[in-house]
């Protein structure tokens, strides 16, 4: 059902956007390949989606340095964060880095090795190393890496004040963000703090592609709830950004 609705959310977009449907469709053979090698694996079938826009060019889930957005976009993350209290000896683990489009602005900030990014894009991640070249900012030393799953298996308990995901869970199933609600539980510290941001939807639940996922605020808080977090649609968040922002505590 929520396939056979992304279906037509799609075929809608595509009319709505004539101009965009001969990428589409060129997405949507892209797609039904990339599902059929990645069987049930979406984090390897994204890491190939992402991976394959970069190669392309088109760089569209992590958008390009030389443009305002992607600085904009980039300064808003961090200022928000900020505002909600962010110090320099804070340590944050970033899920889903990109290119760094916010996370140059927190390695800036941070005290040194106090950021640690991770994403399931190889492709990002050379690309994210870039962008540190690009900013000086070798000498800060953050952790970048590659990740398979949400099993942070290779990170210490109780390590980070802040976890940060913008833009990330808008592209990944429930079971994905799921294993990351009940993983970051073990990786964030008990006072730390969970933010996310995700497509909202306050009808029924789809994706579009396997690419975007549109989901209720009452599912995602449920899913929380289930890994011990309180969630907490932030308001002041809300209107500012096509993506709806939730906050994850344990306090
Ligand atoms: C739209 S980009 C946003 C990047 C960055 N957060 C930003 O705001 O610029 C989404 C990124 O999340 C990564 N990603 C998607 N699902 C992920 C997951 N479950 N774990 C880690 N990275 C993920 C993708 O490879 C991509 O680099």
């Amino acid at each position: 059902m929520r396939q056979h609705r992304g279906l037509i959310e799609g075929a809608r977009h595509a009319i709505a956007h004539p101009e965009r449907a001969r990428r589409y469709v060129r997405r949507l053979r892209r797609d039904a390949l990339l599902r059929l090698k990645h069987r049930g694996d979406h984090l390897g079938y994204y890491a190939e989606v992402v991976g394959a826009d970069i190669r392309q060019g088109e760089a569209t889930a992590v958008g390009n340095h030389e443009r305002a957005a992607w600085r904009k976009v980039g300064r808003k993350q961090f200022d928000y964060l900020r505002q909600h209290g962010l110090e320099p000896q804070h340590t944050m683990l970033e899920i889903g880095c990109g290119n760094l489009r916010a996370g140059w602005r927190f390695i800036d900030f941070l005290d040194a090795g106090h950021y640690y990014g991770v994403d399931i894009s190889p492709d990002v991640i050379l690309a994210a190393q870039d962008t540190l070249v690009r900013k000086s900012q070798v000498e800060k030393l953050p952790y970048l890496t590659v990740v398979k799953d949400m099993s942070f298996a290779f990170l210490p308990a109780e390590r980070f004040d802040w976890v940060h995901a913008h833009s990330v869970f808008s592209h990944c199933p429930l079971p994905v963000i799921e294993e990351c609600f009940a993983n970051v539980a073990r990786v964030m510290k008990s006072t730390g703090t969970f933010d996310f941001t995700f497509y909202r939807t306050e009808g029924k639940e789809f994706g579009r592609l396997r690419e975007d996922f549109y989901y209720r605020t009452e599912t995602l808080v449920a899913a929380a709830a289930r890994h011990g977090f309180n969630a907490v649609l932030m308001a002041d968040w809300e209107g500012t950004h096509p993506q709806s922002k939730l906050r994850l505590t344990r306090h």
